[in-house]
């Protein structure tokens, strides 16, 4: 996507190194951060300089290539794939990305490693943005449908930021979106801010501001409004882990959106490409759900007058906070998965056929 009309992925193998956007310095600054080592990767990853389920999952494929070109034997590269998957606990992207590099990697020449491990990673990103794409035209129609009814602009709420930041492209959430907008159809979007991070407010709406795509900041706490006054058309949200019964694991505060949507009667949709999906998990309180670190509530960076970053603190010094960073919307609540084959029902059923399992 574009970042003042410059054409970008959000990751890249160059000159030996992985490039990044870092998304911590988003939106006051567009800082392209360099990756040398597993130990940069493994901190992109944790400090959220990438961020977004299938984006950690292609940061920890190129992570396996930082330590094959920093040592390829075979020991380093188990020990630098467990401290991948375990750099954030909730996507299941990361998981997958590196039990497929190290499945494609097995039985491999020592020599041939670099490039069958840079072939798979780029593969990997390659293919994120095919299935983006197609997430895109999949929920077009249901865009096209709400608009050809109304004739009027849709108002669309998304929580997070499922938008081509947390993908290599497109995003997954905003990818009908951008289609739609390509397409003609008036849009607008409303930005859940999404404390404590503020992904939505520092991300989607940066993203969508640079495609000329109308869209407004709204506390985590107002969307349940907008939906009792008919302000919102339908949801589309992202997914950190999909459950093959359809249950969804998301950003914090997800749950409550479904909650509202299903009492208005407004469409909630999650979109995901197939790697969000965990076949294995059944039970949704098996999934573990992240606990970051109570400074990032406690504290709050921004802009001041003299264009310094600051972080400043804005809770009373002794107090005790909580910052669970995912939580479960269980499938009845959710109209529909948007995913790169086609919709389906959010079900153990919906998902089997769609993917043949
Ligand atoms: O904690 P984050 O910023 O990595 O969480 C991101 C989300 O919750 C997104 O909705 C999710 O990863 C979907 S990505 C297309």
């Amino acid at each position: 996507m574009r970042i003042k009309g410059k054409r970008y992925r959000t990751i890249w193998y160059e000159n030996n190194v992985v490039k990044i956007i870092d998304q911590t310095k988003l939106p006051h600054k567009f800082v392209i951060k360099d990756l040398k080592t597993i130990k940069d990767a493994v901190k992109a990853i944790k400090t959220m300089q990438v961020r977004g389920a299938p984006l950690i999952g292609g940061t920890a494929a190129y992570g396996i290539v930082l330590a094959i070109q920093e040592n390829n034997n075979l020991d380093f590269i188990k020990k630098s794939s467990e401290e991948l998957v375990n750099s954030r606990p909730t996507a299941i992207n990361l998981q997958w990305a590196i039990h497929r590099m190290n499945n494609k990697l097995s039985f491999v020449e020592s020599d041939e490693l670099l490039d069958v491990a840079l072939k798979e990673a780029k593969l990997i990103c390659d293919e994120d943005i095919k299935f983006c794409e197609n997430i895109g035209v999949n929920g077009l129609k249901i865009i096209e449908e709400i608009f050809n009814k109304n004739k009027k602009t849709v108002n669309i709420l998304t929580h997070c930021n499922a938008g081509w930041l947390a993908t290599i492209d497109w995003g997954t959430a905003t990818s009908p979106i951008y289609q739609a907008h390509r397409k003609g159809i008036p849009i607008h979007v409303w930005v859940d801010e999404t404390r404590p991070r503020n992904q939505g407010a520092n991300l989607t709406s940066f993203e969508l501001n640079e495609e000329g795509i109308l869209n407004t900041i709204i506390t985590d706490n107002t969307g349940g409004i907008l939906m009792q006054r008919g302000e919102v058309d339908m949801c589309i949200v992202g997914t950190d882990r999909t459950l093959s019964t359809g249950d969804v694991c998301n950003k914090i505060g997800t749950y409550l959106k479904a909650l509202a949507a299903y009492d208005n009667n407004v469409p909630f949709y999650v979109a995901l490409p197939s790697s969000t999906i965990d076949w294995e998990t059944k039970d949704y309180n098996k999934i573990p759900i992240e606990e970051r670190s109570s400074e990032e509530l406690s504290h709050i960076e921004g802009k001041d007058d003299k264009n310094n970053i600051k972080k400043v603190l804005i809770y009373p010094e002794n107090s005790k906070s909580m910052n669970l960073a995912f939580d479960i919307t269980p499938a009845k609540y959710v109209t529909g998965l948007i995913t790169e084959k086609g919709i389906c029902q959010a079900s153990t059923v919906g998902l089997k056929q769609m993917f043949n399992r």
